[in-house]
């Protein structure tokens, strides 16, 4: 199986179309979503019909449940609670309810897919560093976690009593040991690199690369503009922070 694993596409449909596109190239059968379909963009149902047509196994993100009212906007900046207000009456209801019944958790294939942290999904925390991990990694039994929600790519590698953290655009996954593997966001990234990112899994040889792909950000931030969304959000996806 050579799985896709997207996340954080944040209504970005522009992003989303050249993220597939590079899937099919790499020859990806499967795809799973973590979370954060929508939120921040201009484009929700556009993304979110396509995350549906392809049959991606998904789980919800702070920004999915918030524009369907599952979720207080009361810890979101500015910026981003006015998105969620403009999300939940830009997208259809249809849409909005499908958002809403998404699971917190899913498994498949030895892999446990959370868009937070999988200790605690619903409080929508961050693992940015080894400390973290620590506690992350005690709070699953599957050989991997993937998650997404800091857009920020990078792989915590459990190997008996240590823990690393690398940034190596590939890496191979090995028995007996254990990762948390963040896939970075496909419609906002905020690493310094504006190009989209997601993973690609080869499940039989355990190779795991972090993908990036060139996108029209010109028209992404084109859309936002003419939405009326916050100006910053158009900004921040040239400069990829
Ligand atoms: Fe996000």
């Amino acid at each position: 199986m050579i799985v896709a694993i997207l996340s954080d596409v944040h209504s970005n449909g522009d992003a989303l179309e050249a993220v597939l596109e590079s899937a099919r190239t790499e020859g990806c059968d499967t795809y799973w979503c973590l979370g954060d379909v929508v939120g921040y963009g201009a484009e929700p149902d556009r993304v979110v019909d396509r995350v549906r047509e392809l049959g991606a196994v998904t789980v919800a993100g702070n920004h999915d449940w918030a524009a369907c009212g599952k979720v207080s906007t009361r810890q979101f900046n500015k910026n981003a609670a006015l998105a969620a207000a403009w999300t939940a009456t830009n997208t259809r209801k249809d849409n909005l309810e499908w958002l809403a019944a998404l699971p917190l958790v899913e498994t498949r294939d030895h892999t446990r897919l959370v868009h937070a942290t999988p200790s605690a999904p619903e409080e929508w925390n961050y693992c940015m560093r080894i400390d973290d991990a620590w506690i992350e990694m005690k709070s699953f039994e599957e050989m991997i976690c993937m998650i997404g929600h800091s857009h920020y790519p990078g792989v915590f590698e459990k190997d008996g009593d240590e823990i690393r953290y690398t940034r190596a655009p590939s890496l191979r996954l090995r028995e007996g040991r254990q990762y948390l593997v963040n896939v970075g966001s496909v419609g906002q990234p905020r690493d310094g690199d504006p190009r989209a990112a997601y993973a690609v899994h080869d499940t039989e040889s355990g190779l795991l690369r972090h993908v990036r792909v060139t996108y029209d950000v010109e028209a992404a931030q084109a859309k936002i503009l003419a939405a009326g969304l916050p100006p910053f959000l158009a900004s921040r996806l040239a400069a990829g922070d």
